[in-house]
């Protein structure tokens, strides 16, 4: 039987530690549909048009190192917005969320354009302060040489991008649980984001 859980919000909210955790804690899978775009958004920078692109994805697109640093991260933003781009997406996402034994997906329209009818969503979010902090940590601990002020433009950048969009913009879904991690410990956030999804099993 399948079960999806749904987890959306802005950069560096604290998605991608959840949605693995999540996973792990139920055995179920895990997607982070974020990947899709960046790897659109890399072929994009090495100058493939990001429509075909979308439609040629294979499995070694989502590996490499650059993948989540901040040129390709700014790249998917751009190609995020073309719509034939996130059309291209929907099926894998999909089908990945209703595989049996369970599926977590992260990203900005999962609960809201890829599984509406997902069985638990959530929707964590953060200061743009927090995020850039958190973000700049987790760049330096991986050596790129970058500092506060960048990383915060970067992401409001991304923020506004993202949700001013006319096709799947990030938004809540009405139905979904928001988490803000702004003054929670990744502990105490993973510690609720669990039970959420307990109660709903
Ligand atoms: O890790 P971070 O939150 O910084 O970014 P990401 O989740 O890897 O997503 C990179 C970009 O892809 C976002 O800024 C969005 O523009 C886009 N994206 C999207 O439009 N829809 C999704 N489901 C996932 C990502």
């Amino acid at each position: 039987m399948s079960f999806t859980v749904a987890i959306d919000g802005p950069a560096a909210a604290g998605k991608g530690t959840i949605s693995r955790a999540v996973a792990q804690h139920f055995g179920f899978a895990h997607l982070d549909t974020g990947l899709l775009y960046r790897a659109v958004g890399r072929r994009m920078l090495h100058g493939e048009d990001p429509v075909e692109a979308a439609g040629r994805l294979q499995a070694a697109d989502l590996e490499g190192d650059d993948l989540r640093g901040p040129d390709v991260a700014r790249a998917a933003s751009k190609v995020a917005v073309i719509p034939e781009v996130r059309a291209a997406l929907v099926d894998f996402q999909r089908a990945f969320a209703t595989r049996a034994g369970g599926a977590v997906l992260d990203g900005r329209d999962i609960g809201t354009v890829i599984c509406p009818d997902a069985r638990v969503k959530l929707f964590v979010t953060a200061s743009a302060e927090v995020r850039a902090e958190r973000r700049l940590a987790e760049l330096k601990g991986r050596g790129l040489d970058t500092d506060f002020e960048t990383v915060l433009a970067d992401v409001r950048e991304r923020d506004a991008r993202d949700s001013e969009r006319a096709e799947a913009p990030m938004v809540a879904a009405a139905d979904a649980v928001v988490l803000d991690t702004s003054d929670l410990s990744i502990e105490a956030a993973v510690a609720r984001a669990i039970a959420t999804v307990e109660e709903a099993r």
